[in-house]
């Protein structure tokens, strides 16, 4: 196993993005319910937080926490984890303002129930002036409704003239998505052996390097993501290039 300092002296990637996938698997394994696999990813999530910040030191990551999708689950299910989620941002605050966490959220947040919504806009506000970490939680995201909503900007900005049409490169583009403030992710790791990025990030994972693990989420250790950084620090990026040569 590589220890902390190793993988640090290498040089950590920029950005971290997590599918937390497997919450229900691991539940029905030890024959719970599938709401218990949530909490117990919710304690995986703050178990990893603390160790990015506290120790690791990464600048930025985000979770992958609800997706446009999930609301075709069960309501009882769907009201489950946005209590849940509601219930962690209102008691982590107080940790993320004195341990200097940015939240920010990637996704449709007045698609959200207003309390979830409320809390969410406090936690954004309190800890606006945070750069330690900058955490950034995907909720009721979904990457190509992302796409079309920056499209729908895009369109109405060059009808209004506000906006030259032909001005508008991929480096324009990205200004118009949840991501504007964020790089692209460096690392996307997936848990729960599924090998697909069920709509997310697909316009920022142009050249993200991908790790994919059969770990239930709420299995997923510190060390486990030590693990990703180190696969990930052994990559060739070219980027499309010839690395040496122009
Ligand atoms: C991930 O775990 C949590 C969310 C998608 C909200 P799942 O609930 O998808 O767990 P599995 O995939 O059914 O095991
Ligand atoms: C992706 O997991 C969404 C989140 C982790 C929040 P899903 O469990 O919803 O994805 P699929 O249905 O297996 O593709
Ligand atoms: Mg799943």
């Amino acid at each position: 196993m590589i220890g902390i300092e190793e993988v640090k002296a290498r040089g950590l990637p920029y950005h971290v993005a997590i599918i937390m996938d497997g919450n229900g698997r691991w539940a029905k394994r030890r024959g719970l319910v599938r709401t218990a696999g949530h909490q117990a990813g919710a304690q995986a999530a703050e178990r990893l937080i603390r160790f990015v910040v506290r120790q690791l030191g990464l600048k930025y990551l985000t979770l992958f926490t609800f997706s446009v999708e999930n609301w075709d689950r069960p309501a009882a299910e769907v009201d489950f984890l946005m209590d849940l989620l509601e219930r962690f941002i209102s008691e982590k605050l107080q940790e993320f303002i004195s341990e200097g966490v940015h939240l920010c959220v990637s996704g449709d947040v007045k698609g959200l129930p207003v309390r979830v919504r409320e809390t969410v806009a406090r936690a954004i506000g309190e800890t606006a002036k945070n750069d330690r970490l900058y955490l950034n939680i995907a909720l009721n995201y979904g990457s190509r409704q992302e796409i079309v909503r920056a499209c729908q900007v895009i369109a109405r900005a060059v009808q209004l003239g506000e906006l030259d049409l032909k001005l508008l490169d991929s480096k324009a583009f990205s200004k118009f998505l949840y991501s504007k403030d964020i790089p692209d992710p460096d690392l996307i790791i997936r848990t729960s052996g599924e090998m697909r990025l069920s709509n997310f990030l697909l316009w920022q994972a142009a050249y993200s390097e991908l790790y994919f693990t059969d770990t239930l989420w709420p299995d997923f250790a510190p060390e486990e993501l030590l693990s990703a950084i180190a696969v990930y620090q052994e990559r060739d990026r070219r980027f499309g290039a010839v690395p040496g040569e122009k």
